[in-house]
């Protein structure tokens, strides 16, 4: 292998043992301020979803509050992972949809958390400044 291929996969390796290292001590990446906040206290993505008619249950199903897959998110983006990252196939400077990592494979809370702030995730090792909804 040339000096620099050999360099990028070390690169990567390491970089993966320490996004695995931070990911078991907690560390949740860069949290982005929430969109839409009049009154200066951020509306929650669920708050969001709810003032477009979808409710506790249009997540959670009829029980107790419970685990969303992304399947269910999808149902209601796109369909599929790939139809998702098309929408944004023209995001600057990368589609955060279409990782070369893990394509459309990540969980849509990774990212869009409900309840709380959402995440930059890819910031843990990129400066793409995703402003995620
Ligand atoms: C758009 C989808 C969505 C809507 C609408 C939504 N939630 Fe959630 N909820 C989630 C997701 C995803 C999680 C996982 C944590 C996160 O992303 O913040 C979660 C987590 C929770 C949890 C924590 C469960 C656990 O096991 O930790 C509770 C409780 C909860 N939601 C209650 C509610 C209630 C009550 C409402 C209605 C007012 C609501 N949720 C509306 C998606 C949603
Ligand atoms: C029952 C259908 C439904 C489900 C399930 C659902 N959504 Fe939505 N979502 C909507 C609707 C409707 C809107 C508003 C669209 C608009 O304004 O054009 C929306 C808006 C959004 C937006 C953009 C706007 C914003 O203010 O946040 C994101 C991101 C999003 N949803 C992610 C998710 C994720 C992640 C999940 C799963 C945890 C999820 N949605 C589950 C229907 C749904
Ligand atoms: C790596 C972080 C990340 C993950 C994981 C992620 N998203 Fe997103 N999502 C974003 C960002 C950043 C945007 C804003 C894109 C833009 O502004 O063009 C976005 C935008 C969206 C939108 C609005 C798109 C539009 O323009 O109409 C929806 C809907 C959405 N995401 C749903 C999902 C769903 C469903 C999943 C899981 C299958 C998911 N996202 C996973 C970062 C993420
Ligand atoms: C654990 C660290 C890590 C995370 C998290 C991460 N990446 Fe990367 N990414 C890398 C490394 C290392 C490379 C290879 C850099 C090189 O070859 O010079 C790379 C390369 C890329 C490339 C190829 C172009 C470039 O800039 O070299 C894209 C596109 C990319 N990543 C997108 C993403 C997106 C989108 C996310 C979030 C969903 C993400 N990455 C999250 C480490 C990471």
């Amino acid at each position: 292998m040339e000096p620099i291929r050999l360099r990028r996969c070390l690169i990567v390796a390491i970089v993966a043992v320490v996004a695995t290292a931070l990911a078991a001590w907690g560390w949740a990446g860069q949290a982005v301020p929430a969109p839409g906040a009049p009154d200066g206290k951020p509306a929650s993505a669920a708050d969001r979803h709810k003032a477009k008619g979808v409710g506790c249950e249009g997540c959670h199903g009829k029980d107790e509050p419970a685990f969303v897959p992304s399947e269910r998110c999808l149902a209601c983006h796109g369909g599929t992972a790939a139809a998702l990252a098309q929408k944004t196939a023209a995001t600057e400077p990368e589609n955060p949809h279409a990782s070369p990592h893990w394509g459309g494979r990540m969980g849509c809370d990774t990212c869009h958390r409900q309840h709380e702030q959402a995440v930059d995730w890819c910031s843990h090792c990129h400066s793409f400044n995703f402003r995620v909804p």
